[in-house]
């Protein structure tokens, strides 16, 4: 980063890594209730204040508001330094600036909190637009209901629209939270990425660890399980090995580091902030070894290029 480069939103300024809740009460993609429950969420919540990850991203739509109601009980025990992101979702029947205001109540209710530190609009739903969701932000902020705004899955135009219109009424956008990893780098060929670092908006990079793929545990014989496994399919599983292969040997060349280690470095390294989903207090403390080191160039460089080169064979 050079001197010229405007500053992060001061609500992201010293943030390098964030803990994603998505799995918190969602059975239908990530099995909660079945192989993971209250007992290890509670506990990845533990180990995630333990080790300085504080910052929580949720959503109102995670386990149909059960990831933010874990967030609101767990906080209500330990309210220390914790910051929390929550989300809108713009469903086609919410046409008005008054639908934002009634969720985000709703979300804070389940969150057990006055005030949020980051609301983000989920994802774009024409036809309304951007302005709209963006002005009822401004109510939001001016009732300090919410501290920062985002947005996520947005497109350059219409986060720029965003940002214009916090602009007119002298807030500014603080993020754009969209997918991000060695195996989904669209914001970087298409400079979406680039443009956000230009204008001091925060990329957020949402599965980061390729909904669990990046850290290596599976394979064409131990595959996916559950919805994810359309995505990442045996094959695609069996094409990714020498990117995999590749993290595992940086990481031993980084007095151990494992493989979703690297792959959350790599993006801190690229100048977005990972979200990594956690399920265990395992996952909290591995992930949070990500912090404190980073990969060389060349490292970086060579990380490119095979995730280029995976992501082009067929
Ligand atoms: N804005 C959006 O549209 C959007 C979309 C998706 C996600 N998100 C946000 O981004 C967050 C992260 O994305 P994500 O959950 O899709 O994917 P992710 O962070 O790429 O992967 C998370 C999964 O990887 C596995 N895992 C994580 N750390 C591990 C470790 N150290 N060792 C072994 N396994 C580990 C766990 O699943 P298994 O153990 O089952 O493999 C975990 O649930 C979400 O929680 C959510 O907050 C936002």
């Amino acid at each position: 980063m050079t001197d010229e480069m405007p500053e992060r939103h001061p609500v992201l300024q010293d943030v390098e890594l964030m803990v994603g809740t998505w799995a918190w009460g969602d059975r239908y993609i990530w099995g909660f209730g079945q192989e993971y429950g209250r007992e290890e969420i509670t506990a990845a919540f533990e180990a995630c204040l333990e080790n300085g990850t504080t910052f929580f991203d949720t959503a109102e739509i995670y386990g149909q508001g059960k990831s933010e109601q874990f967030l609101g009980e767990f906080i209500r025990e330990k309210p220390e330094n914790i910051r929390i992101a929550t989300k809108f979702m713009p469903y086609p029947w919410r046409l008005r600036r008054a639908s934002l205001t009634r969720a985000l109540k709703a979300s804070l209710r389940r969150l057990n909190l006055a005030r949020v530190d980051l609301y983000q609009i989920h994802q774009p739903m024409p036809p309304i637009q951007p302005e709209t969701w963006m002005d009822a932000m401004v109510e939001a902020l001016q009732a300090d209901l919410v501290g920062a705004v985002g947005v996520s899955n947005y497109s350059r135009d219409w986060m720029d629209r965003s940002q214009n219109a916090l602009a007119r009424a002298g807030y500014r956008l603080a993020s754009n939270q969209v997918e991000y990893s060695l195996l989904n780098r669209q914001i970087e060929k298409n400079g979406l990425l680039q443009h956000c670092i230009d204008q001091g908006i925060t990329v957020l990079a949402y599965s980061p660890l390729a909904m669990g793929v990046l850290t290596g545990k599976y394979s064409p014989e131990k595959p996916v399980k559950g919805i994810r496994s359309a995505v990442y399919n045996p094959r695609l599983l069996g094409r990714i090995q020498p990117l995999i292969q590749l993290l595992n040997k940086i990481g031993s060349d980084h007095a151990g580091k494992t493989a979703a280690q690297v792959a959350l470095n790599w993006v801190i390294c690229k100048g977005a902030v990972p979200i990594a989903g956690v399920k265990t207090p395992i996952h909290a403390l591995q992930n949070a070894g990500a912090l404190g080191w980073r990969l060389s160039d060349e490292e970086i460089q060579r990380l490119d290029y095979v995730s280029d080169k995976v992501a082009k064979e067929k």
